[in-house]
């Protein structure tokens, strides 16, 4: 048996349908019975609850040999760092107390710095958490930019013709899609081969920067000159702030892309066969476009 955690989202959907297609039992949390349904149709044992909340996980890993693990949030979330903690915490407890041997955590890329790197300084707590457990066999998968960040960038193309961020736009950092980490997690958490606590960088195809992202992206929607630029972070934080953001998690956004400007947030095994993955930005901007299109 596997758990996986957010098996409704990006990542953990196709983690598990991956393992249930592999003949593996699974597994799957999720908040909502309605949004588990169709993985349950599909054959996975659902458990509906809050992962924040030690004694249900724990009761959902017990007796699992692997478990896929992550620290989803939401966006309006007042105190993240909190959140995260409480999260992370249950993970642990829920790991240990329910025996489960191999874990596949969702990390990223820049989690090795634990301060100043925004939303990432709390999978640098996770992975610390995870380190401390005895006889655990844990991988991290510290996972590039998601692609699918792009899609929070589609209502501000529409309504006001640019991509923004406060990237430097010739900055480029390691972009990867979730189907690349999802299958990476599939292939780990079925050869269970690792041993004590290991990492591994998911780097996506090719180092990506905003400017070529923009250019890619905007070429698929029809808008080949779609300029990107470069806010100034009080800019750009309110801005998330009006798009739903949590002042909290704004500030952390911001101070994120901060980092990734200062060289921060980069890779430390340089690019290998095995950290480099195949689904290109170009392949993923046709669900981009999809979505625009729909709008
Ligand atoms: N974005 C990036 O560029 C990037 C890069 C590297 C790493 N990461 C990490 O990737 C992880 C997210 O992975 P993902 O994209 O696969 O997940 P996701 O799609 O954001 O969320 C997975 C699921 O978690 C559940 N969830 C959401 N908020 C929750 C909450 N407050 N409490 C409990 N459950 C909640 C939701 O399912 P239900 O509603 O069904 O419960 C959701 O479908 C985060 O830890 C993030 O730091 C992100």
């Amino acid at each position: 048996m596997i758990v996986v955690m957010g098996a409704t989202g990006r990542t953990g959907k196709r983690v598990v349908e991956g393992l249930l297609r592999a003949g593996e039992k699974v597994r799957a949390i999720g908040r909502s019975e309605a949004s588990l349904a169709a993985l349950a149709r599909a054959g996975a044992e659902v458990r509906v609850g809050d992962s924040s909340d030690a004694a249900f996980l724990t009761a959902a890993f017990r007796g699992a040999s692997g478990a896929y693990t992550l620290l989803p949030y939401d966006l309006r979330v007042a105190d993240y760092r909190a959140q995260q903690d409480r999260m992370g915490e249950a993970v642990v407890t829920a790991v240990r107390e329910g025996g489960v041997g191999h874990v596949v955590a969702l990390s990223s890329v820049g989690a090795d710095q634990g301060v100043g790197t925004g939303p990432i300084d709390s999978l640098h707590a996770q992975e610390a958490r995870l380190r401390k457990l005895a006889g655990v066999n844990v991988l991290v998968l510290r996972a590039g930019s998601f692609f699918e960040n792009f899609f929070d960038v589609l209502p501000v193309i529409r309504h006001q013709g640019i991509n923004a961020d406060v990237v430097e736009p010739g900055r480029a950092v390691p972009m990867i899609g979730t189907r690349d980490i999802a299958d990476a997690a599939v292939t780990a958490l079925r050869a269970r081969d690792w041993k004590g606590f290991v990492v591994r960088e998911l780097l996506g195809p090719r180092d990506l920067s905003y400017d070529e992202a923009t250019r890619i992206l905007g070429e698929r929607i029809g808008q080949p000159e779609l300029p990107y630029v470069k806010l100034p972070p009080n800019e750009m934080a309110g801005a998330l702030v009006q798009g739903g953001f949590s002042e909290d998690l704004a500030r952390l956004y911001v101070e994120l892309a901060q980092a990734i400007n200062d060289g921060r947030v980069r890779s430390l095994e340089g690019r290998t066969p095995a950290n480099t993955t195949p689904t290109r930005f170009e392949d993923f901007a046709d669900e981009l476009a999809r979505a625009y299109a729909a709008m």
